[in-house]
């Protein structure tokens, strides 16, 4: 079941003029930085309210995060929803028909089991379920 959303992902060039915009501009504070090696980003996290931003910058021009900068810019990049049994949201989603990115979760910032909903399947939005390692059923 999906119970919130957890964070917006926020593909940019570079991590450290984005912070400084968020911190700045908008006078918000970076609360973590981590490199997802899984995903070839460096990532930095805001809190507004319960929501978190993610901003991404691709560690290499492999990543997904590269990719998605060449052909579309700096935006947003995903949506993450927290789920509390990620195995079941992506059962749910093939069966309605939904192209999978990752049939199985895997471990992504901040501790969780992430995977991703392709964009083609979704109108448009590359969708992530989150759920932290340690709550998951899934985490083997
Ligand atoms: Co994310």
């Amino acid at each position: 079941m999906i119970t919130r959303i957890d964070h917006l992902g926020l593909a940019v060039h570079n991590l450290d003029t984005a912070v400084a915009y968020y911190e700045k501009a908008l006078g918000l504070k970076c609360e973590h930085r981590e490199e997802v090696p899984s995903q070839q980003v460096r990532t930095a996290f805001f809190a507004v309210g319960e929501v978190h931003l993610e901003l991404l910058e691709p560690t290499s021009d492999d990543s997904p995060v590269a990719k998605f900068l060449l052909k579309n810019g700096e935006g947003i990049h995903h949506i993450a929803f927290a789920s509390s049994a990620i195995g079941e949201q992506l059962t749910q989603a093939a069966d309605a028909g939904v192209r999978l990115i990752h049939e199985t979760p895997f471990a992504g910032a901040g501790d969780n089991l992430v995977a991703f909903l392709h964009p083609k399947s979704t109108h448009g939005v590359l969708t992530e379920f989150c759920a932290p390692i340690s709550a998951s059923e899934s985490a083997n």
